[in-house]
């Protein structure tokens, strides 16, 4: 009989599973690290596309260099007509991170490069799939919606252009920092399970569409991007900042997942909710939802007080997508469209230093079973 195998690692907790130069996570100091930044010295600052900037060239770019890669971008926002095709035709209570996972993938047989995974045909297909994931959803959202397509504006920068083509109203400056520095909060974050995914996919060489279609299914899940979903919900079943203490003690006394709440890596705060608490108070009084605010900064402080875990990105992207009047069903795309930014970094550095990721597990089944012919069985 062969020997036995060591016991896996649940979850992969603490392996180290690849080399990174684009983002760290510091779970025991609470920091989250782009390029060496630290995202406190970003937020609020910088927009997304110069984020993307650093995550896929390394560096802040200059007036020309985030020009191009802004025009470029909004040059590319246009979907093949096939994959508007594909969105009309999706039935309509299907979620959108399906379709949204399988327009992308589809993407990939009309793509020029589609077969081609040098440096120069990733970068374009970077460049495309980005535009076009937020033009996926936003074009979704308008299709169900009965409402007319519309097309980017070369004069906005990115989260505008996105924001703009799914409400069909160009956002106000304090609307505009604030989706800004949401996309920007969630462009990368070490190996999350979708970024291994992307990682693992591309390792085997398939290309950066199937890539990232895998990174759409991975983070679909409640336990990863689909929480922000279940946040809005749980606060809508609360109701009233009065029912939150009697809501949380029910969950930790039936041992239920608060959603928003812990992390794998971070062991005190989750820097990018530190944030996002801070546009969300603001756009919640903004918008007259200020008691969303109030009885999330109350189950923060509950969860605090019972369970000793605090909130993760998930917790106040909830209501900072709420208050800015994104339809529920697409928070988890918002997410998607964001993170497609890191996963693109992370495949092309893959892609870089190449080679297949393929673990083995301890195999805990039997050996010398006999075989039985069908009718002896
Ligand atoms: N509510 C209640 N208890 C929790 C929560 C939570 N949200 N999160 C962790 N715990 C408890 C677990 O019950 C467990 O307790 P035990 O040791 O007494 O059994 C302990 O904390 C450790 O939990 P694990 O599941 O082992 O931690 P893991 O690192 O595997 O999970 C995860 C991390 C999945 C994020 C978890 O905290 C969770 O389920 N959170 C809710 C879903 C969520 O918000 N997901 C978004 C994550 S952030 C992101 O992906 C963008």
């Amino acid at each position: 009989m062969p020997e036995k195998r060591n016991q896996p690692i649940r979850g992969l907790e603490g392996i180290v599973a690849a080399d990174t130069s684009l983002s760290f996570v510091d779970g025991q100091n609470g920091k989250l690290y782009y390029r060496g930044y630290d995202i406190d010295e970003l937020a609020g600052r910088i927009t997304f596309e110069e984020v993307v900037h650093i995550l896929w060239f390394g560096e802040l770019p200059n007036r020309k260099q985030l020009d191009n890669l802004r025009s470029s971008l909004v040059s590319e926002m246009r979907l093949p007509g096939q994959v508007y095709d594909l969105l009309r035709l999706a039935p309509p209570n299907a979620n959108p991170m399906v379709i949204m996972r399988t327009a992308l993938s589809s993407m990939g047989m009309y793509d020029p490069d589609g077969g081609v995974n040098t440096e120069e045909a990733n970068m374009r297909k970077a460049r495309r799939i980005l535009a076009q994931v937020a033009t996926i959803v936003a074009s979704l959202h308008r299709i169900r919606s009965g409402l007319p397509l519309l097309s980017a504006d070369g004069r906005m920068e990115f989260a505008e252009n996105f924001l703009y083509m799914l409400r069909g109203r160009p956002p106000d400056e304090v609307e505009r920092k604030a989706f800004d520095t949401t996309l920007v909060l969630h462009a990368d974050h070490g190996l999350a399970a979708s970024t291994f995914a992307a990682r693992v996919t591309v390792s085997t060489l398939a290309g950066m569409h199937s890539a990232i279609s895998a990174a759409l299914a991975s983070l679909k899940g409640p336990l990863h991007g689909g929480a922000n979903r279940k946040v809005i919900e749980m606060l809508d079943e609360i109701g009233i900042p009065e029912g939150v203490s009697a809501y949380i003690d029910g969950m930790v006394a039936n041992g239920r997942r608060i959603m928003g709440f812990g992390h794998r890596v971070y062991k005190t705060e989750d820097p990018r909710s530190r944030h996002l608490r801070k546009y969300s108070e603001e756009l919640c009084n903004k918008a007259g939802l200020s008691h969303l605010f109030q009885i999330s900064h109350q189950i923060e402080e509950m969860v605090m007080m019972r369970k000793k875990i605090r909130p993760n990105v998930d917790f106040y992207s909830a209501t900072v997508q709420e208050a800015l009047g994104i339809p529920r069903e697409y928070f988890t795309c918002i997410f998607a469209v964001a993170r497609s930014a890191g996963w693109i970094a992370h495949v092309m550095e893959q892609f870089r230093d190449n080679r297949l990721i393929r673990p083995t597990s301890n195999y805990i089944g039997g050996f010398d079973r006999k075989y039985h012919d069908i009718e002896e069985r």
